[in-house]
């Protein structure tokens, strides 16, 4: 078949047939780059052309003698990801005359859980490959869990290499019972194991002549036949991606439907807003529709005006969708920066951007034994049970009920990376009952009668640095001004209100998200606050910062280097830490994250006392 007849071929002949979405997990060692090639080969999505290449280069470079050396046609495709840090999941598409199929192929070492992760939420069904040779591995167990946790439901384990194996019938039997007896804990209403030869081909797409003993279906059978069920939610839900509003007489909601399908006529509600409204037309682009279909990205106008946003759902008048802003989720860290409760990140839920606080750590997976324990923060490939807060109310669904309404990404606020995946099991209803209680005497109030404005002056640096006797000195001078203030000071806090605070990580990130709060308490009361704590990571100071109305902290770096601040050692600290009494010394062995934008800078070894208080006195509002 030459390329272009062949399109045509597939384009004519594939509209119709459903289709299946599926992940493959192994490693290459496991022979997943020779399976896939293999099915891409056997359903003939490879072009002549590219066969003769594959024979040329499998004679030259190839492992396998005068055959055809699959995995290099993988590998060959898998180019792209090699080059470009951007592309983890490969997606690569065939078909047979029953079916198409997306594979997501994704890279298979422990450190990859993100990639997994990625290609898994989407698919319908799991291949886990093993090597008949070794068995169920640790990391087959993980790839189980990981695949549990994403809702999917059906896993064939494919058994492979088993011409290494002499085709025996018991390896393949004891691997079966291995696997079966660590997977029933988790949620799978189906496991078909399949013994095969990606190589040799045997049970990928024709039946082995060499294992007559097994008489079920053939993996790209199986493939076409295995029924996968809707998504379990058909209730129509629309997150809002867009109000477009290019006249005065259009006003269009659009978006990709979640879940379930729309008519003309059909009567919708809002969340979390609640109004209610007729649907009027339905767009896809610009071509009118009467109904929708699945997963389309349409446009909606109503019989009447309300009010809705980015972010909220459109669904039916009686659908019930809650929203909520505390909920109890199953978390992947994909991050090399451990996660601690307190710290805040970014959560995306469909359109939802909020911030988000891990408030409590519930349970951590031992994903080898499915048990679990419980734990104080979160390391790289860690999946764990939590309970986090966001700062606004979103509409959601459980992760199992409705996967794009039930999944949120967490992101690093200052590299933009991602560094988690959250799916939500259920809402916490304590959110519900909590309110803010609006009191008649406002900030403004204060601000007025104390004749400045409410503010904090965070300083920030190495122990020794200064911070404490600037602090001391600028409120002297502001005192003697007439103005109200308070110095919050790390020495005192933390024998008080901090008292049950160390200097591990975790308490230093607790130690400042409780300043920053009374902070934030004192600024509202109109004071100029002054805090000295060291206070060494970025994301704690960006926190705090977050707090406030825009100007009202102000962050000053106090930026004498260690050497001096050693020098100084006022409280002989870092003595005791370079002769290790001392563990998780700032400096020494605990990191200091410099400041990237302080609003001052100061350095103590060049500026005195009396200039660095004037300078502070130069940017107060
Ligand atoms: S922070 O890192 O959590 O912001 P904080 O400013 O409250 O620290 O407290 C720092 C003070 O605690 C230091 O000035 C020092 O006197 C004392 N200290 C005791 N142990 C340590 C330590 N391991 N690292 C830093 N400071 C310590």
């Amino acid at each position: 078949m030459t390329k272009s007849t062949a399109i045509n071929h597939y384009l004519k002949e594939q509209a119709s047939l459903d289709l299946l979405r599926f992940i493959t997990c192994g490693s290459v060692d496991d022979g997943k780059s020779t399976l896939i090639g293999r099915m891409l080969y056997e359903s003939q999505m490879i072009f002549d052309d590219q066969v003769a290449s594959l024979k040329k280069d499998s004679q030259k470079h190839g492992t396998q003698g005068e055959e055809i050396d699959f995995a290099l046609l993988v590998d060959g495709l898998s180019a792209e990801r090699e080059q470009g840090i951007t592309i983890d999941v490969a997606y690569r598409f065939f078909s047979s005359s029953k079916r198409k199929f997306i594979v997501a192929d994704t890279p298979g070492h422990e450190q990859y859980t993100r990639n997994m992760a990625t290609g898994a939420s989407t698919a319908d069904l799991a291949i886990l490959l093993v090597d008949a040779r070794n068995g169920v591995m640790t990391q087959t167990k993980r790839h189980s869990f990981i695949v549990s946790l994403l809702g999917i439901k059906k896993v064939i384990l494919a058994i492979n290499k088993m011409d290494l194996v002499n085709y025996d019938q018991k390896t393949y039997q004891q691997i079966d019972q291995n696997y079966r007896s660590f997977a029933k804990n988790l949620n799978f209403k189906h496991i078909q194991s399949i013994p095969i030869s990606a190589l040799v081909g045997d049970n990928v797409y024709e039946k082995s002549k060499m294992m007559k003993w097994y008489s079920e279906k053939t993996l790209f059978s199986y493939l076409e036949t295995v029924k996968v069920a809707a998504s379990k939610s058909s209730k129509f839900i629309l997150p809002v991606q867009r109000v477009n509003r290019p006249n005065l007489d259009f006003r269009g909601y659009s978006g990709t439907i979640a879940s379930g399908n729309i008519r003309v006529g059909e009567e919708i509600r809002t969340v979390p807003s609640n109004q209610k409204a007729k649907v009027k037309e339905i767009f896809i682009g610009d071509k009118a529709i009467k109904s929708s279909s699945d997963r389309q990205s349409i446009a909606l106008t109503l019989n009447k005006e309300i009010d809705i946003s980015r972010g909220d759902i459109i669904c039916k008048k009686d659908s019930i969708v809650e929203s909520a802003d505390q909920f109890n989720i199953n978390m992947i860290w994909m991050s090399e920066e451990n996660c601690f409760p307190g710290r805040s990140y970014i959560a995306k839920i469909h359109n939802n951007s909020s911030s988000i606080k891990i408030l409590d750590i519930k349970k951590i997976y031992n994903v080898n034994t499915l048990e679990h324990s419980p734990g104080k923060q979160l390391n790289l490939n860690d999946v764990a049970e939590v309970t986090v807060s966001l700062n606004k109310n979103v509409p959601f669904m459980p992760y199992q009920e409705n996967k794009n309404m039930g999944s949120m990404i967490i992101i690093d606020p200052i590299s933009n990376q991602t560094i988690g995946v959250g799916m939500i099991n259920f809402a916490l209803r304590r959110a519900q009952n909590i309110h803010l209680q609006s009191l008649s005497i406002t900030k403004e109030l204060r601000e007025k009668m104390n004749g400045h404005k409410g503010q904090v002056l965070w300083l920030t640096g190495l122990s020794g640095s200064g911070k404490s006797t600037i602090a001391n000195a600028l409120e002297k001078q502001l005192y003697a001004e007439g103005k109200k203030t308070y110095v919050l000071d790390g020495d005192n806090i933390r024998h008080g209100l901090n008292k049950d605070l160390g200097f591990t990580d975790k308490d230093r990130v607790e130690n400042i998200r409780r300043v920053a709060e009374v902070a934030k308490l004192m600024c509202d009361a109109g004071l100029i606050v002054i805090t000295a704590f060291i206070s060494p990571f970025r994301a704690e100071r960006e926190m705090a910062r977050s707090l406030f109305q825009s100007g009202e902290y102000k962050e000053i770096f106090i930026s004498t280097p260690l050497k001096i601040a050693e020098q100084r050692d006022p409280k002989g600290l870092y003595k005791k830490a370079r002769s290790g009494e001392i563990p998780n010394f700032t400096g020494i062995n605990s990191p200091y994250e410099k400041p990237i934008k302080p609003e001052l800078t100061i350095d103590t070894s060049k500026t005195s006392v009396a200039q660095s208080v004037k300078k502070i006195l130069g940017i107060i509002t």
